[in-house]
């Protein structure tokens, strides 16, 4: 089989990557077996789509959820941000939409540059193990120059998805961060990553490798739950923010919830919560509302969709868990598989009649807008998807940091 130069490159651009690759492939004859049963069933199916063997049991879904009316485009509020750890653009975006200046973006996978070049072509875009490994650049260049620096340093280290080495997995990349911020000196930073890193297991490593690493910035660190602020699904994450003038910190809040999930039972709702009722918020909508699809007397929130490094390799499911398989399931929705858009979606009907989603729906279920488009095969987009901050969180969170930085 020959590979295409973006997926080879995504699967080999460095050392760390190719040895974890290798581990985490090394599956049993009878798994490798299984594996290739169900690839081949797959292949078998989809050429028959694409022949029109199947009868269509879904028309082509026109969605009802917008994301992008959640991030009113600010006018330019002169401050300029740097983006590390890019990925296809979540934090990104988020910040473009705030009216942040975007001064670069680093990134180690080669893909995620026509993503963002093609969203913002004027945008400095640094992709790949020559241009985007952060391990290599040395940032005294931008001394001065940045306002606010973001990124989400990869979560796999700390994800209960994966086996949580913490400091001793080599895709930790906080000192990386650390030392970006430490060297340019913005006036505050944002940075992301998954609820497993404010575990007890992690408490120590917080406080060696990022708080008191990053010593010079007065430093929140709090939770956010997506679907708080209009996104469809159950997926909580973590923010650390801090500021450079004390005074800034004082003067910044916890973006606070836009929406009500409390009506969907996954919502892992807390008791507070219930006194934003009496503010009247819009309620969050549920998968099958978002993606306009037909009522059947259920909705609820997606299951977390899976990130781009849990799961098999270039799989095209979304799936995160076995819980989540039976969350999908009951709301007539087939996680696997996904289509490249929503004409091959609707001809390649799910084995057990379930709605196929398209990448388009899985980047709406995440909260980007249908004008954000990605690049890359259908995996490389769902891996984008998947590690990406919901952009309606990351625009929240970018304006509350301009109001700290503004008063
Ligand atoms: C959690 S994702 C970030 C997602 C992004 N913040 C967003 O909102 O879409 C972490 C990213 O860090 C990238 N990465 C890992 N090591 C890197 C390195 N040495 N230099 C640059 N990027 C790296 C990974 O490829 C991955 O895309």
């Amino acid at each position: 089989m020959s590979l295409n130069i973006e997926q080879t490159a995504l699967n080999t651009n460095t050392s760390v990557y190719k040895n974890i690759a290798r581990k985490e492939y090394d599956i049993t004859d009878e798994k490798r077996e299984e594996y290739r049963k169900i690839s081949q069933e797959s292949r078998i199916a989809k050429l028959g789509a694409q022949n029109g063997l199947h009868k269509r049991i879904h028309e082509i879904n026109t969605p009802m959820l917008d994301p992008g009316q959640f991030m009113p485009q600010l006018n330019d509020n002169g401050l300029t941000a740097l983006s590390l750890f890019s990925g296809g653009g979540g934090l990104d975006l988020g910040f473009d939409r705030a009216g942040y200046r975007h001064t670069a973006s680093y990134e180690l996978i080669p893909i995620c540059k026509k993503t963002l070049t093609f969203n913002r072509h004027e945008w400095l875009v640094n992709c790949g193990p020559d241009e985007g490994d952060v391990t290599q650049v040395d940032w005294k260049h931008l001394q001065g120059e940045i306002d606010v620096i973001h990124g989400g340093p990869p979560c796999q280290p700390f994800s209960i998805a994966g086996e949580q080495k913490g400091v001793k997995d080599e895709r930790n990349m906080w000192g990386e961060f650390n030392r970006a911020v430490n060297t340019i000196k913005p006036k505050a930073f944002v940075a992301e990553n998954v609820p497993g890193i404010l575990s007890p297991k992690f408490e120590g490593f917080v406080k060696k490798y990022i708080t008191n690493q990053i010593s010079e910035y007065s430093i929140i660190k709090f939770e956010i739950h997506a679907a708080d602020f209009g996104v469809p699904q159950v997926r909580r994450r973590i923010f650390f923010i801090g500021f450079r003038n004390k005074k800034n910190l004082k003067n910044f809040s916890v973006p606070k919830p836009t929406h009500l999930r409390q009506h969907f039972s996954n919502g892992n709702t807390p008791e507070t919560y219930y006194s934003l009722f009496e503010e009247k918020l819009p309620r969050v909508l549920g998968v099958r509302a978002s993606l306009g699809l037909p009522d059947i007397g259920f909705d609820n929130l997606a299951p977390t969709i899976r990130s781009a490094f849990t799961g098999k390799r270039n799989t095209t499911s979304i799936l995160n868990s076995t819980a989540g398989q039976k969350s999908w399931g009951d709301m007539g929705i087939w996680p696997n598989g996904v289509q490249a858009d929503r004409l091959k979606a609707s001809a390649f009907p799910a084995k057990n009649g379930h709605f196929r989603l398209s990448v388009q729906d899985v980047g709406l279920i995440q909260g980007f807008p249908e004008t954000w488009k990605f690049a890359g095969a259908v995996y490389q987009v769902l891996g984008q998807i998947g590690n990406s901050v919901s952009p309606p969180v990351a625009y929240n969170v970018a304006v509350n940091v301009l109001k700290a930085l503004n008063n």
